[in-house]
């Protein structure tokens, strides 16, 4: 088991077996960042011919691990480049890379910019949730597995209370991340609605657990139920699976909350597209298909834990979009909850189905701000590329959702809604909305349009994160392949906002 501390200490003397040291990319070359000083101290003159006959640049990406021979009491020196301009984004993804670079320390210092709390922050999310990986499939699941060893973070200031706060806080995330990549990354025949409905339980009562733990209540509406309440969306699009759809609402309401967000993410466990039915290739990343119902629900348990003074509501629709003689046809009209009436006319374009019951649950507690949280277009990634969520919505909210993003380290973009989607969202012949018109243009400000039709003008914000919620190449930073956690540091830090 890895343990976290935070000290200060210097780190030319620290007694782990590796210490890691930033490296800054300067006009006049490679130079030790700011945490690495007695480090530099301790090669005296001879680093700088070192760095430049390695080749070290301190380019983003960069890890050089330098035998010490004594000049350090650590034996080993992971050298990790933060780019031109060290922003507490670039230590976040530094740390992340070092973590892969360590695998057989058993201990290790990070020696990293860590002079603010934002900074320890940074480093302690960028080197847990790069050292993270998904062996639960793996036979031999010991050898796979990426042992991040005793892990100390030094920074001077390391006894202030806002530094300590920011390290233990730092955990609850990770925590939520790599709960929210372990969802996704489940096989989907693990991960059916049903069973992912269970595991959000699950996880719930694992957290609410003990004396001070938080009070977070969890309801699963089943098919049944949603049939009763009149659910069209969430039925319809699961009306072609064996699995049988859910509706996750979670609730934690702290005493003496005045603000309250609402919190919707997109479940689909498997997005086959359903008759409309996609293309063989890639199609087993459709599995991810459920990372913004995942990462609403990690996010809700982190706000609790980390007992914001605040109240959530988290909706989480659920439903396999699958291809069978009971699947929902292109043409059906499905009625939604609250009553208004979809034409389908694409079956792969189902989140937005499934998010409109969702969306119109959520309205009805009136929440000062709703945000939504879906993979939903393919168009978005081809805006954005697949590391950038697109945002759309009421300006003060995506506003807020940008500021978020900036502290939490991850990227999203302002995307509008033009005038037009509201005509194409309208052009059904036989009911109150269609849900797609076969034009490719703006199709992702499309969906954005007709998911408004269901916030009951709330202020409101969707985030489309299609393209990062899933990293189909190798890891870069602190970010892994396969299931991302994309959003929950997001939704967390607006969460904060929201309750200052
Ligand atoms: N789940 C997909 C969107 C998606 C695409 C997620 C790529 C992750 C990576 C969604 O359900 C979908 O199929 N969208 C369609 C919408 C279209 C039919 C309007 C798409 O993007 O093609
Ligand atoms: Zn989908
Ligand atoms: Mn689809």
């Amino acid at each position: 088991m890895t343990s976290y501390t935070l000290r200060s200490a210097s780190p030319a003397k620290t007694r782990t077996d590796a210490v890691v040291v930033g490296v800054l990319q300067t006009p006049k070359g490679a130079t030790i960042a700011p945490g690495g000083e007695d480090v530099a101290k301790a090669y005296g003159r001879k680093l700088s011919p070192l760095l430049s006959t390695l080749g070290v640049t301190g380019k983003a990406g960069e890890v050089v691990k330098v035998p010490t021979h004594g000049t350090l009491t650590s034996s080993l020196l992971v050298l990790v480049g933060l780019g031109k301009t060290a922003t507490t984004s670039d230590v976040r993804r530094a740390a992340g890379t070092a973590a892969r670079a360590v695998t057989n320390a058993a201990s290790v210092s990070l020696a990293l910019p860590a002079d603010t709390p934002e900074l320890v922050r940074a480093v302690i999310e960028g080197y847990q949730l790069g050292a993270y990986t998904y062996t639960a499939y793996k036979h031999d699941s010991k050898t796979d597995a990426t042992d991040p060893g005793d892990v100390v973070v030094l920074a001077a200031d390391a006894r202030k209370k806002e530094y300590v706060a920011a390290f233990t806080d730092a955990q609850v995330l990770v925590k939520a991340v790599t709960g929210t990549r372990d969802w996704v990354n489940c096989p989907p025949g693990d991960l059916t609605p049903p069973k992912f409905a269970d595991a959000v339980s699950a996880a719930a009562k694992e957290l609410t657990k003990g004396r001070g733990a938080p009070k977070v209540t969890v309801k699963v509406i089943d098919e049944k139920e949603l049939a009763e309440l009149g659910c069209g969306g969430i039925l319809g699009v699961g009306a072609g699976s064996d699995a049988p759809p859910r509706l996750v609402e979670i609730t934690y309401a702290p005493k003496g909350a005045t603000k309250h967000l609402a919190l919707v993410g997109k479940g689909i466990t498997f997005d086959s597209g359903g008759l409309t039915i996609k293309p063989a290739q890639g199609m087993q990343e459709m599995k991810s298909d459920m990372g913004g119902a995942a990462a609403v629900v990690q996010a809700t348990f982190a706000i609790a834990e980390l007992g914001l003074p605040i109240k959530v509501t988290c909706y989480a629709p659920m439903a396999e979009n699958m291809v069978s003689g009971s699947a929902t046809r292109p043409g059906d009209v499905l009625r939604m909850y609250g009553g208004k009436t979809v034409e389908v006319l694409n079956t792969d374009a189902e989140g937005r189905l499934v998010l409109a019951d969702a969306l119109v649950r959520a309205t009805e507690a009136k929440p000062d701000v709703i945000l939504d949280v879906a993979t939903l277009t393919g168009h978005m990634v081809i805006a954005l590329g697949d590391r950038v969520a697109g945002v759309m919505g009421s300006q003060e909210i995506v506003d807020g959702v940008l500021a978020a993003a900036a502290s939490s380290g991850e990227d999203h973009w302002p995307m509008p809604i033009p005038e037009q989607m509201s005509e194409r969202i309208t052009s059904s012949k036989v009911a109150d909305l269609a849900q797609h018109d076969w034009i490719r243009w703006g199709g992702g400000l499309f969906a954005g349009a007709f998911l408004r039709e269901f916030t009951a003008g709330l202020p409101w914000a969707h985030l489309d994160i299609a393209g990062p919620a899933f990293n189909s190449g190798s890891p870069w930073g602190h970010v892994t392949s396969g299931g991302t956690g994309f959003a929950v540091a997001t939704l967390v830090d607006y969460a904060r906002s929201l309750a200052e």
